[in-house]
């Protein structure tokens, strides 16, 4: 038989210091989240210098809480899986920082891991028979791509946003709207109470790429919307607009998506990343890919959102293929998926 691999997982790149272990690339032996989300809605969204400083509290303690809830010692741990970029500096270099020094007092190798990586690959976590190649769409507060994955570490973006991220349209129409932050889950919520036909918002068409993003435009026509009726004191019914905004969103989402998947040839699709925990997002594309025959794969919400257990995944097939950073591995705010 042949010998398990546990990776060790640390995950820190925006406001979530996470730690987890993975067994064998697809079995999570824990998965521990320490959120900063109450932190930061005092000053409705992320403040970088805050988050730096949360994590630098919180990231022993995590690994600690990690390394125990799965019963494993760093002596068993093969590998040790840290979030390299994209995301912010200050917040990214803790989870580095502390990787590095781990690997450096024990010996254990450290391999480096790109985010969106880590998001598209929480859909090995509960799909065991899930198997490149499909098309994946990447949805969060700071990423929406369109990303083919061609075998494990192998990816080709052909869709991207031109502006703001989906999740940031969340955000900022929520923002609008008076909910608080973060706004996805809360558009998300109050959507089921109103009409999503009430108001016609823009499906934004990028000229001369068939498969990018744009929101910005869809996110000014609802604040016009707003300015409009208070201007004309008509009376804002706001389960209306954000059903209708949501709407907007996931219609370009579901077609730009099914149009990639038809063009590549494949019959599989997944979502990830926080955007993909949406339920109105989740039933369309249940629909579309059962009437289209695609199968359709996403993660649970607790894999969606940050966490480590996704960049331990990642790790394992980067680690299988003899993939390993050196201890001179930076953070890398702005890192290009299938840059290394
Ligand atoms: O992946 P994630 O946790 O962090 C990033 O890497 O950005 O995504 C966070 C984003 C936020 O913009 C949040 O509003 C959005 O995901 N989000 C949602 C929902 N849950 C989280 N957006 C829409 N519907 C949801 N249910
Ligand atoms: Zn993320």
């Amino acid at each position: 038989m042949e010998k398990d691999i546990l990776i060790l997982a640390i995950e820190s790149s925006c406001d979530e210091t996470a730690a987890a272990v993975v067994k064998n690339g697809r079995e999570v032996l824990s998965n521990v989240i320490s959120s900063q989300i109450a932190l930061h809605t005092l000053y409705g969204g992320v403040v970088p210098e805050i988050a730096s400083r949360k994590h630098i509290e919180k990231i022993n303690q995590v690994i600690e809480e990690a390394l125990q809830e799965a019963g494993v010692t760093l002596t068993q741990i093969d590998a040790i899986a840290v979030t390299y970029g994209p995301g912010l500096v200050g917040a990214l270099l803790v989870g580095v920082s502390a990787a590095k020094a781990i690997s450096f007092a024990t010996g254990i190798p450290l391999i480096g891991v790109h985010h969106i990586e880590g998001h598209i690959s929480a859909n090995f976590i509960e799909n065991k028979e899930l198997e490149p190649p499909f098309v994946c769409l990447v949805v969060s507060g700071g990423h929406s791509h369109l990303v083919v994955v061609k075998d494990y570490g192998e990816y080709e973006i052909i869709g991207r946003t031109r502006d703001d991220a989906a999740g940031e349209a969340f955000d900022k129409v929520a923002r609008a709207i008076g909910l608080g932050y973060p706004g996805g889950p809360k558009i998300d919520k109050m959507a089921k109470e109103g009409n999503a036909d009430a108001i016609r918002f823009p499906r934004a068409k990028v000229e001369e790429s068939e498969y990018d993003f744009s929101f910005s435009g869809l996110k000014s026509a609802v604040l016009n919307y707003l300015n409009g009726c208070q201007m004309k004191g008509e009376t804002i019914v706001e389960a209306d607009v954000a059903a209708s905004f949501q709407k907007a969103v996931i219609d370009v989402l579901v077609d730009h998506s099914m149009h990639a998947v038809k063009k590549y040839g494949f019959d599989k699709f997944a979502i990830a990343g926080g955007v993909a925990s949406n339920s109105s997002l989740r039933a369309a594309f249940e629909q579309r890919c059962a009437q289209e025959k695609i199968q359709f794969y996403h993660p649970s919400p607790i894999y969606c959102t940050d966490n480590a257990a996704m960049i331990g995944v990642a790790g394992y097939y980067e680690y299988i293929k003899g993939v390993r950073s050196g201890l001179d591995l930076n953070a890398v705010p702005n890192l290009r998926l299938g840059e290394r």
